[in-house]
C-alpha cells in the first residue's frame, strides 16, 4: 500500500520512534506466538518494540525490516539478534525456515497479495503469521485534540479488525487488550515526529506543526501542572495459520 512513500518514510525519524514509541503488551505478545513455536521473525521489525518481547521471551529471533535507520537503533538495543534488510514482498529468508512470524504495525504498510505468498514460504507447515496494532484511544480530550491537529485530516487505514491476509492461511482469529503508555511532554512531540503524515510534510510545516502541538501541550486545562502524560491505547492482535 506503498502508494506516497510514507511506507519508506520512518528511517528519517527512526530515533524519535525509538525513543517514543510504546512497546506491546505482555498478555498480546503470549497471545500471538504459538507455545511451540522456536524460530520467528519479526518482519517489519523497525527499530526492535517488538522483536525486544520476543528476545526476552528466549526465543530463536530473526528481524527483517526495510530500513536501515530504523535497523540500525534495532541493531543498537539487540546486538545479539541476527536482523537484516528486507521486505515481507522478500524477506531474504530461507523456505520453511521459521514456526512464527509476527508483524507489527506494519501490515498495512505492505502488499499483501505477495506478502501473503512470502511469509508462506517462510514458514515451516502449520506456522503462523501475527499481526498487531497499537492503537491509540482518543476518548480523551486533550489526546484527541493533540492528533487531530498532528494529522491534518490524514486517516491511515490500519484495518486492524478485518486485515487482508488469505488462502493459503485458514480463519483469523482476534483478540483485543490495552494498557497505559507513560511518557511526558518531550515523549509526546517524538512520538508525533514519528507519524509517517508528519515525516513527511516539509521541514518548515513539520516544524509548525509540533509548535502547535507544544503550545497545546503547555496550555490544555487538563494538562495544568502535569509532567506526567498517560496514553491509552488499545492492541488488536490477529493470528492465522498456514491450512494444509
Ligand atoms: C510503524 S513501523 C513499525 C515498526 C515495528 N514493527 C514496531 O512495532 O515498532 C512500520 C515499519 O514497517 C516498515 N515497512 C514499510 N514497508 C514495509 C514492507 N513492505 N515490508 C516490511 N516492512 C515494511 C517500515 O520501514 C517501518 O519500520
Amino acid at each position: 500500500m506503498d502508494t506516497s512513500g510514507h511506507a519508506r518514510s520512518f528511517g528519517a525519524a527512526a530515533g524519535q520512534y525509538a525513543r517514543a514509541r510504546p512497546g506491546y503488551p505482555a498478555d498480546a505478545v503470549d497471545w500471538l506466538v504459538p507455545p511451540a513455536a522456536r524460530r520467528v521473525l519479526d518482519l517489519g521489525a523497525g527499530t526492535g518494540k517488538f522483536t525486544a518481547a520476543l528476545a526476552a521471551r528466549a526465543l530463536d529471533v530473526v528481524a527483517v525490516e526495510p530500513s536501515e535507520r530504523m535497523l540500525a537503533e534495532l541493531t543498537a538495543a539487540l546486538p545479539g539478534v541476527p536482523a537484516h534488510r528486507g521486505t515481507a514482498e522478500a524477506t531474504g529468508l530461507p523456505d520453511a525456515s521459521v514456526d512464527a512470524v509476527v508483524v507489527a504495525q506494519a501490515w498495512h504498510w505492505v502488499d499483501p497479495a505477495r506478502a501473503v505468498g512470502e511469509v508462506a514460504r517462510v514458514l515451516r507447515p502449520r506456522g503462523t503469521l501475527g499481526l498487531v496494532w497499537n492503537v491509540r484511544d482518543d476518548s480523551v480530550p486533550w489526546v484527541r485534540e493533540v492528533w487531530a491537529l498532528a494529522q491534518r485530516g490524514v486517516e491511515q487505514e490500519m484495518q486492524v479488525e478485518d486485515p487482508v491476509v488469505g488462502a493459503p492461511f485458514g480463519p483469523l482469529e482476534r483478540f483485543v487488550t490495552g494498557f497505559e503508555h507513560v511518557t511526558d511532554r518531550a515523549g509526546v512531540l517524538d512520538l508525533i515526529a514519528s507519524r509517517s503524515y508528519v515525516i513527511v510534510l516539509p521541514e518548515a510545516e513539520r516544524t509548525a506543526l509540533l509548535g502547535e502541538v507544544a503550545s497545546v501541550l503547555d496550555t490544555h486545562p487538563d494538562l495544568r501542572g502535569r509532567t506526567e502524560l498517560r496514553l491509552p491505547y488499545r492492541t488488536w492482535c490477529v493470528r492465522t495459520r498456514l491450512e494444509g
